[in-house]
């Protein structure tokens, strides 16, 4: 796997199936992930789960308010301000990874992805490996072609929820943004037939990145068990360890 920048190299210590030590390979650490793309995946990863959560209420108002002597306590409206509040942190993160993506320096090893996406050798690798059949093929970028078209798909799905929501908000705040935007979001809400589609499409949008998150997760593990490059723990310390031979 091609990566951008080389930290040191050491040799590690390897244990085989009869428990022997000894010193077999070099191995190098490279710096996969920046730091400003791990703040932004955990920052996307918590308002996800947040959004989700408040989401299912505000689709299904299930939990009863205490009764109080004031005539409402309204509790749908603190859950869809807290849901909007994190909302615009979601839309945050969103924006800052795409312009990291297209412009930033650093993040050339995720636009090289592209050419391994265009190259059918890598695919069937990437198939046989996933079979289990064949190894993982040598990439480009930091991405196999499938994982970059699971995350195209994801953001796709991230900017319809973005849009939807957007157009949903509008409709609730009428001051200051809500105000500014008010105009073309209402273009928007009549081009895709009326607000009970845009609130309908917002919720499956929802399921579509649930669905997402499930398989995000299985792959993920998987590749940490079988590459064994430390996948997991990159998305944490931005280090992954990669064979110098
Ligand atoms: C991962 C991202 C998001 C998820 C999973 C999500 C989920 C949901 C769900 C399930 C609903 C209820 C829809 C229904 O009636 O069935 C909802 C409503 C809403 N969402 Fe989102 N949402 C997300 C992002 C956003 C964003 C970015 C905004 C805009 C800032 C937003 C603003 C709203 C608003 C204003 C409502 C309407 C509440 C009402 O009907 O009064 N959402 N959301």
């Amino acid at each position: 796997m091609d990566t951008t920048s080389k930290e040191s190299t050491k040799i590690q210590q390897h244990v085989d199936i009869e428990g022997h030590v000894g010193i077999d390979e070099h191995i190098g650490r490279d710096l996969e992930y920046s730091a400003a793309y791990r703040w932004q995946h955990w920052i996307r990863a918590f308002s996800i789960i947040f959004l989700i959560a408040t989401g299912f209420y505000l689709a299904v108002p299930v939990i009863t308010p205490t009764v109080t002597n004031e005539p409402t306590n309204f509790m749908y409206a603190l859950f869809r301000t807290w849901h909007i509040i994190i909302g615009f942190v979601f839309i945050a993160a969103i924006l800052l990874k795409s312009y990291l993506f297209i412009f930033a320096k650093k993040h050339e090893n995720e636009r090289a992805a592209l050419w391994d996406v265009i190259n059918p050798i890598v695919w069937v690798k990437q198939i046989g490996f996933y079979l289990l059949i064949s190894k993982h093929p040598k990439l480009r970028g930091v991405y196999n072609p499938m994982q970059f078209l699971s995350y195209t798909l994801f953001y796709v799905m991230a900017f319809g929820l973005i849009i939807t929501g957007l157009i949903l908000f509008v409709h609730v705040y009428h001051e200051g943004l809500g105000g500014f935007l008010y105009e073309p979001m209402r273009s928007i809400e009549v081009m895709l037939g009326g607000l009970a589609f845009v609130r309908e499409l917002h919720h499956i949008l929802m399921w579509g990145v649930i669905l997402f998150i499930v398989i995000h997760i299985y792959i993920a593990v998987y590749n940490a068990v079988f590459i064994k490059e430390g996948t997991i723990d990159a998305i944490i310390s931005g280090i992954k360890w990669h064979k110098r031979v």
